[in-house]
């Protein structure tokens, strides 16, 4: 969940990123918000990954299956995905369309609380077990507050042709009064 493609750097580069490009500034500022809060999380994991493998000796480092990631990176902490992929910008979008965006946050969200369920069935330390599941709780809470976002921006647009156009970027689309079926899919122009 450091570096992994539903971890916490993805996520916090995806909707600081995204941000720009939103015009709703509320929904903006949401992903400001998250974003900023996601870089938090980063933290909290590299801290979690650091305390548990500081101290090991090389008979724990050969004994865990750590000896591959330890002929990298002795114990420092890189982004890389639970498989050893490292982290890329490649696992995220910033499409510069705010339906398309959101969607995909939405998504990220959830594939973030799968992934940090995932990690539940297999971990039994209850100390790590309390950090996931505060940071499972606010995926969810993130997931929720995308959705609301994706209606404050759907609620400014024409609910007949949302999905059809890039509101961010084509003239008319989704423009209240604006369409009708004669009309093409990117709106009035
Ligand atoms: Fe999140």
């Amino acid at each position: 969940m450091y570096g992994g493609p539903d971890g916490e750097m993805g996520a916090s580069m995806r909707y600081l990123a995204q941000k720009f490009a939103m015009k709703n500034n509320k929904v903006s500022g949401l992903l400001n918000d998250i974003g900023t809060e996601e870089l938090g999380h980063l933290e909290i994991v590299g801290t979690l990954v650091h305390q548990l493998t500081r101290g090991i000796d090389i008979e724990e480092v050969k004994s865990s299956g750590f000896d591959k990631y330890f002929v990298d990176h002795t114990l420092g902490v890189w982004p890389q995905s639970a498989g050893g992929y490292p982290f890329s910008a490649s696992e995220f979008q910033s499409k510069g369309d705010p339906i398309t965006d959101l969607v995909e946050d939405m998504a990220a969200e959830q594939k973030a609380r799968t992934t940090y369920d995932n990690i539940l069935r297999l971990v039994d330390n209850p100390d790590v077990r309390e950090v996931i599941k505060f940071l499972r709780a606010r995926e969810v809470v993130h997931f929720q507050r995308f959705g609301e976002g994706l209606r404050m921006v759907q609620d400014d647009l024409n609910s007949k042709n949302f999905y059809a156009c890039n509101p961010g970027f084509d003239k008319g689309c989704g423009v209240k009064g604006c369409m009708d079926s004669s009309n093409n899919s990117c709106g009035c122009r």
